[in-house]
């Protein structure tokens, strides 16, 4: 009994600690400088004048700054510049581009694979010229990627990917299951974002996939299903696992056209990377049996990297070994990351006058994840341009 009292005092007291953190994270957009409008814009600070002035945008002075604009202010006035100054040419993808469905997987925990997963689409969705339209599902009942874009799905009583799995939801008239998942995603601080939310009772679903597996036609193609509904919405989609090899991450497998393995530079995950690799041919085989046609690219990324002699000596290992399915440029150890982390942020969702420490980590810090993305960039055109 008393057991139970203290459980349940437990619960409540997390319960408490977490909607505290909610409301203090509130997330808003970022916000641009006139430096980095102008960057992002590709004119000169004083073309960018005087066409703030000309289409009487209103650059208010927020967070410190004397002149800013929303991400999304920023698209808006970019679309009503005139058509010789707009340098971004929004992307659109060709019959037989197929929507690219990248899974991050490894079964190692806190080797990455969320911080990888919103670094990644945060950039190629807001860093690009293109514009791309990207999606983001967290297969995680963990929900640690839904906290950075969708903190406020559980009060909002928004639908989870275990909800739509399950069958939790109930048709409006006229309603198709295809319309309700688009309407699932989320939009997220970025205009072209959007993202699928985990809530905490996903973290019943492996327990549901055992108990209804005999209902189920195909027990991995559960997500793929979620995937086909928005493959016309989404440019690239980025699926966040857990560190198991549990029915979702079955599933993530099943829906992906792309696998990359993150994995930090050291002995421990190293070895758990080929140990876990030396089961892939028995998860593939099941993949496979169930239909899945093949992946057109796989890669690993090393991630949290201090450069040091012993790592190089590592990675010296890591390139002999795997070669050309190692990413070249590691995502770097960076101070900026992990503090943008604990503010449910990326390094390019965040605005910079809210960066507490020097911004120069900051800005090295973009630098370096820019590259890492541009990887996961490259091999997407290289399988929308064959
Ligand atoms: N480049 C980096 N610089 C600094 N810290 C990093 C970097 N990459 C990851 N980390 C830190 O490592 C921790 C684990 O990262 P993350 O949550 O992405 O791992 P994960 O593989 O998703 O974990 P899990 O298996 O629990 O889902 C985070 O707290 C993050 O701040
Ligand atoms: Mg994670």
């Amino acid at each position: 009994m008393k057991t139970t009292e203290e459980i349940n005092q437990l619960k409540e007291r997390a319960d408490q600690y977490i909607s505290n953190r909610n409301a203090f994270y509130q997330k808003d957009e970022r916000l641009y400088t006139r430096q980095e409008a102008a960057d992002y814009l590709k004119i000169s600070n004083k073309t960018l004048d005087v066409h703030v002035k000309a289409l009487g945008f209103d650059v208010k002075a927020r967070e410190g700054m004397q002149w800013s604009m929303s991400i999304s202010e920023l698209y808006d006035f970019e679309s009503k510049l005139p058509a010789n100054l707009r340098k971004h040419e929004k992307f659109e993808r060709q019959p037989g581009q197929k929507c690219q469905v990248i899974m991050m997987q490894n079964q190692k925990g806190g080797v990455g694979k969320t911080v990888t997963s919103a670094t990644v689409a945060s950039c190629l969705s807001a860093e690009f010229p293109e514009q791309l339209r990207v999606g983001l599902i967290d297969l995680d009942g963990q929900s640690t990627l839904s906290m950075y874009y969708a903190v406020n799905a559980h009060r909002d009583g928004e639908f989870s990917v275990g909800d739509i799995v399950r069958g939790n939801y109930e048709l409006d008239e006229g309603e198709t299951y295809d319309q309700l998942v688009k309407d699932a995603f989320l939009q997220t601080t970025i205009p072209n974002l959007r993202i699928l939310p985990a809530l905490q009772s996903d973290r019943s679903l492996e327990s549901w996939f055992h108990l209804n597996l005999s209902k189920l036609d195909n027990p991995y193609g559960q997500v793929k299903k979620i995937v086909d509904a928005v493959e016309d919405d989404f440019d690239v989609i980025i699926i966040d696992t857990p560190p198991s090899l549990s029915f979702m991450t079955y599933n993530g497998y099943f829906a992906a056209t792309s696998v990359v393995f993150p994995l930090a530079a050291n002995e421990n995950d190293i070895d758990a990377t080929c140990n876990y690799f030396a089961n892939l041919p028995d998860v593939w085989a099941l993949l496979e049996g169930a239909g899945h046609q093949g992946y057109d690219f796989m890669r690993l990324l090393v991630t949290n990297y201090r450069q040091t002699t012993s790592n190089t000596a590592l990675m010296n290992q890591l390139t002999r070994t795997f070669s050309e399915w190692l990413y070249s440029t590691q995502f770097k150890h960076s101070e900026a990351v992990q503090l943008c982390t604990s503010m449910m942020s990326t390094v390019f969702d965040l605005t910079a006058s809210e960066y507490p420490k020097t911004k120069k980590t900051l800005s090295d810090a973009r630098v370096n994840a820019y590259e890492v993305a541009s990887q996961v960039y490259r091999d997407v055109y290289n399988v929308w341009d064959k």
